[in-house]
């Protein structure tokens, strides 16, 4: 199996520029930050704040995603929650649920099963350094803060998310420090994955630059 990991911060522009290269490459594309999402959306449902009571509701969650048109999808005991896991409160818990022990080991085995049957573009934070380390490229894509808050900005405006700039920017970089800075798989650049900062990039020049990036990997 043919793996590509892709690491960053939020807003750096993963998961659009991941979904895009696995395209053109047949391969499948897995937002792994959708994972951590689908559990802090049921801790929101089921208002569980505390650590010990998240560890007990990992009993009762299911969690799949699936490929349909490779495309992915979310489903959380039987209910896809696909868009539902992009709202701001979602946004806001995250990075506390992600840096808890039991939930990361939660989430490693349902990635790993991914890995063994698929080639992959996967992106997170923890990619080519824990899930992926023996992955046949790795990227660590970045961009300046602001320029990141700026694209989501975009982007929630034009899913119809209401949103405010400052607010935006305000949790880029507190997620920016509460991922870099988590005891257990923090976000860092893997000593053998390629820097790309896509701050002077538009999409289409980040996306030629990554896919040219992996072809010369794959082809060397
Ligand atoms: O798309 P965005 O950059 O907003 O974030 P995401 O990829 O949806 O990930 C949401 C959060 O999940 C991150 O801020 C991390 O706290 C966590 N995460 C993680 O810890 N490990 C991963 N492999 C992916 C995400």
């Amino acid at each position: 199996m043919i793996s590509i990991a892709i690491d960053g911060p939020a807003g750096a522009g993963k998961s659009t520029i991941a979904k895009s290269v696995a395209e053109s490459l047949g391969f499948i594309h897995v937002d792994t930050g959708a994972l951590y999402r689908a559990i802090a959306f049921y801790l929101i449902k089921n208002n569980i704040k505390n650590a010990e009571d998240i560890n007990k509701a990992l009993k009762s969650i299911n969690i799949k995603i699936s490929f349909e048109d490779k495309c992915q999808a979310v489903i959380l005991n039987g209910d896809d929650i696909t868009d539902l896991i992009r709202i701001p409160d979602v946004t806001l818990l995250v990075s506390e649920v992600s840096k808890l022990k039991e939930v990361r080991k939660f989430l490693l085995s349902i990635q790993q099963n991914i890995i063994s049957e698929n080639n992959v573009v996967m992106d997170g934070r923890d990619i080519g350094t824990v899930i992926l380390p023996k992955a046949n490229v790795k990227i660590f894509l970045t961009a300046s803060p602001e320029c990141r808050a700026k694209r989501r900005y975009l982007q929630l405006q034009n899913s119809g998310i209401n949103c405010n700039y400052d607010e935006i920017l305000k949790d880029v970089n507190l997620r920016d420090i509460a991922d870099t800075t988590r005891e257990i798989a923090p976000l860092k650049k893997a000593p053998d994955a390629i820097l790309v900062d896509t701050s002077s990039l538009s999409l289409d020049e980040s996306i030629q630059k990554i896919i040219e990036i992996i072809s010369n990997k794959l082809h060397s």
